[in-house]
């Protein structure tokens, strides 16, 4: 009877597959976004996501980690003040992006005294504020002016960070601080940046960034975020997409559960040059910048579903991805439909969870596109059952807390 019972509820759960992460970031500069585009760390539902990640901080030009908004330290507090109404959630503060460049992090990790500076602020830092952990944002070791050696010292960088916290962590009784990257997705940057099997060791997850593989800066139309590529992608063309990059990670040596694949809710723009407006269309530069984001070729998915008014959404079959057009306007974007197919995809490869691009993107009140709040994030925190390693345990122990079977019956 109990065995029956078990064997019904571990089928359940290899149906939804097994609980993974849900990693979400936070972007300081939406705050600055006017009226409803405004997006302040109360606007977080503390249940949406397993870790949340604050977007960005910097190194000063003592190798020191510190703020880069004037009001970072009172976001802070309120973000990391969501942990009372979740104890489960993890935060972690993200250092460097893209507008931060490269020149800081290149100084930091040129010298054993230098790296030491920096892990050993990270730390004070990190503590001060109620963080759990570092997310290493460098766009990217060894380019866009970081040189070729910095890709041994960014492995040093993340041996020597984890050092530090394990004997930080022993030495306070605390948890040990964790230690994350957002890594690049182009394969030239990836093969510029990393030691992948040597980095996997020490990170402890590793997040993929999955996205802009196409945009404006190119003379064609192209999505953001393809899963596959497409039949017309030829040469490198067939490196961007989400299933090459996953891969390249993984086979090149990091283990498929350390991997979080990168999920975006927002669209890249383009502006139509032709009567053309498939995948492959001639264009000149970006769409209008989006009224709250303001920023030439890219929109929300908050901004998208106004453009969807009096339009309709196009699939583009082999990459299992929509766009949609109107006017000489261009864009390819996300929903809950694309996300399904990411994230059988992310199951079907064991891939350790999903980290999103970023919270103030969705449609976050629901005030756009009928769907309630956060119906990208929602959807897809429902879809990876973020939930369900909890659920099991309760059942384990609510049920049979001695059986040895339920595990091995489970493991499927
Ligand atoms: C294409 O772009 C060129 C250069 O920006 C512009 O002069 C021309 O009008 C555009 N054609 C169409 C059909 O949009």
């Amino acid at each position: 009877m109990r065995l029956t019972l078990f064997a019904g509820l571990c089928l359940l759960m290899s149906h939804f597959g097994s609980a993974s992460q849900l990693i979400c970031y936070f972007t300081s500069w939406s705050q600055y976004r006017p009226g409803p585009g405004r997006y302040m760390p109360d606007n977080i539902d503390p249940q949406l996501c397993t870790h949340l990640i604050y977007a960005f901080s910097a190194i000063n030009s003592a190798n020191e980690l510190v703020i880069h908004e004037g009001n970072d330290e009172t976001l802070y507090k309120s973000f990391n003040g969501l942990k009372q109404r979740n104890p489960s959630l993890k935060t972690l503060l993200a250092v460097g992006g893209w507008n931060f460049g490269t020149a800081r992090f290149t100084t930091m990790v040129s010298t054993p005294a230098n790296r030491q500076t920096f892990i050993q602020s990270s730390i004070k830092f990190l503590r001060t504020h109620g963080f759990d952990g570092l997310d290493l944002d460098w766009e990217y070791p060894g380019a866009r002016g970081s040189p070729a050696e910095d890709k041994q010292r960014f492995t040093l960088l993340c041996k020597e960070l984890l050092e530090a916290y394990e004997a930080e962590g022993k030495a306070t009784g605390q948890s040990r601080l964790l230690l994350t990257a957002a890594v690049a997705a182009g394969k030239e940057n990836i093969d510029k940046g990393y030691e992948i099997a040597e980095i996997a060791k020490y990170l402890d997850f590793i997040s993929v960034k999955t996205y802009n593989f196409h945009g404006a800066w190119e003379s064609f139309t192209g999505h953001n975020s393809p899963l596959y590529h497409g039949s017309h992608d030829q040469g490198d063309l067939i490196h961007l997409n989400t299933d090459y990059v996953m891969k390249y990670w993984r086979d090149q040596g990091a283990p498929a559960e350390k991997l979080r694949m990168g999920f975006a809710t927002y669209g890249r723009t383009f502006r139509l040059n032709s009567t053309a407006s498939g995948v492959g269309a001639k264009v000149s530069g970006a769409a209008s910048a989006g009224t709250y984001t303001r920023e030439a070729g890219l929109w929300s998915y908050y901004e998208i579903c106004t453009f969807l008014q009096g339009t309709s959404i196009q699939w583009i079959e082999d990459q299992k991805v929509p766009y949609a057009t109107k006017g000489n306007e261009w864009v390819g974007f996300d929903t809950q439909e694309s996300y399904e197919t990411k994230v059988r995809y992310l199951k079907d490869n064991n891939f350790g969870g999903a980290f999103v691009w970023a919270l103030d993107l969705d449609d976050f009140a629901g005030q756009f596109c009928g769907k309630g709040n956060y119906p990208l994030i929602s959807h897809l925190k429902k879809l990876l059952n973020t939930g369900a390693l909890h659920s099991f345990i309760m059942v384990e122990s609510n049920y049979n807390p001695k059986s040895k079977k339920v595990g091995t019956l489970c493991k499927m």
